[in-house]
């Protein structure tokens, strides 16, 4: 490497205010990209390229064939480099591909295009202790050239990944959201269920609003009834009563890995978990609530304003996540820190 070129990175390295980085792009050396053609994909590319070249009637462009996830690689104590349940991710990246007829990404594929990428910028993996981590962003889009509505015949799969802070910049201290009964993010027969690009479009409106009114996030509810709570924004909706860890059971919602995680955690705790249609009336009588996802952890959740009709629902009455809350908060952090024993098998460690 060209001295010059070396002394500028070292120079990025020692910029990063990796306590203070915030959820967004950062740029790093190098993405990796994969593709499908004529009925095979190909070998994996690594590029330092942050462009793709894509054909201007590719259908990820005009029909949405798009899917992505995010999952988080994390630097421990011990200084090994901890990927969480990537599987999960690469599963439901592929019901993504089957709910939108895209072409699967074969889990081989997937794990030695996250491991090249992130071997490749591992200086970017924020260190120990500073409470940041490296996302993880693998998309999959339809690249071939159609103009009627079809799926397409080649496919583009990529990862990039870039050091990040907390999604919701207060980080582990509570939020306030906004339940809205004027935009749904998706149909209960629609594409609620998979990570596509279309529900994170319909969900703007509505988001930047709650933004601008001075909220973190919304709450939103089901779309056929509007009496039961759905989700919150880019992540799932959680609430604690009586030593139980209830979450919403519905076909609109993302299955969060996160909260996946978080009801065996919850069990292993001794808790009851309910999954479960949650009337909105039922907000009242929770002790804490919060959202959960990778890159929202967990957010607990200080007040919920029904924007319709003005009503208010008020938890962590001192102004601190609640003690259950924090006690999951805790325990899922430090496995995937590797200071609690990983017991379910959750972590993949990058050699
Ligand atoms: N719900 C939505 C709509 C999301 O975008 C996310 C983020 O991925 C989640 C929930 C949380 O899922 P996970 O815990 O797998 O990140
Ligand atoms: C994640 O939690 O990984 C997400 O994908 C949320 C995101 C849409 C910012």
């Amino acid at each position: 490497m060209e001295t010059t070129e070396l002394k500028e990175k070292i120079k990025t390295m020692e910029n990063i205010d990796w306590k203070n980085l915030p959820f967004g792009y950062f740029k790093t050396d190098y993405n990796v990209r994969c593709y499908y053609k004529n009925g095979a994909w190909g070998k994996l590319e690594v590029t330092d390229s942050e462009y793709v070249n894509i054909h201007i009637a590719a259908t990820a462009l005009h029909y949405g064939q798009e899917a992505f996830e995010g999952l988080k690689a994390f630097k421990g104590k011990d200084g090994k480099v901890r990927v969480f349940r990537w599987e999960e991710n690469s599963k439901r990246m592929n019901n993504s591909a089957q709910g939108t007829l895209m072409q699967p990404v074969p889990a081989e594929l997937f794990k030695e295009a996250m491991i090249t990428v992130i071997k490749k910028n591992e200086r970017f993996i924020p260190p120990y202790g500073t409470g940041a981590s490296l996302y993880v962003r693998p998309l999959l889009i339809g690249s071939g050239a159609e103009v009627g509505v079809k799926p397409a015949k080649e496919y583009l799969f990529m990862v990039f990944v870039g050091p990040v802070g907390p999604y919701f910049k207060e980080g582990f201290k509570p939020v306030s959201i906004q339940i809205v009964r004027d935009y749904d993010r998706a149909a209960p027969l629609g594409t609620g269920h998979i990570k596509v690009g279309g529900n994170y479009a319909s969900s703007l409106q509505a988001s930047e609003r709650s933004h601008a009114e001075g909220f973190s996030s919304v709450l939103f509810l089901d779309a056929k009834e509007k009496k039961y709570i759905d989700e919150c924004g880019p992540a799932n909706f959680f609430a604690i009563k009586d030593n139980k860890y209830i979450t919403p059971k519905s076909v609109s919602i993302l299955p969060s890995i996160t909260n996946m995680s978080l009801k065996d955690i919850a069990k292993d705790m001794g808790m009851e978990v309910e999954c479960r249609r949650i009337p909105v009336e039922e907000l009242a009588t929770f002790e804490e609530v919060g959202a959960c996802g990778t890159a929202a952890v967990i957010t607990p959740i200080k007040k919920i304003l029904d924007r319709e009709n003005g009503l208010e629902y008020l938890y962590c009455k001192d102004g601190e996540a609640g003690p259950v809350s924090t006690k999951l908060y805790n325990k899922l952090k430090g496995i995937q820190l590797g200071e609690e024993e990983d017991k379910f098998g959750w972590n993949f460690i990058i050699d």
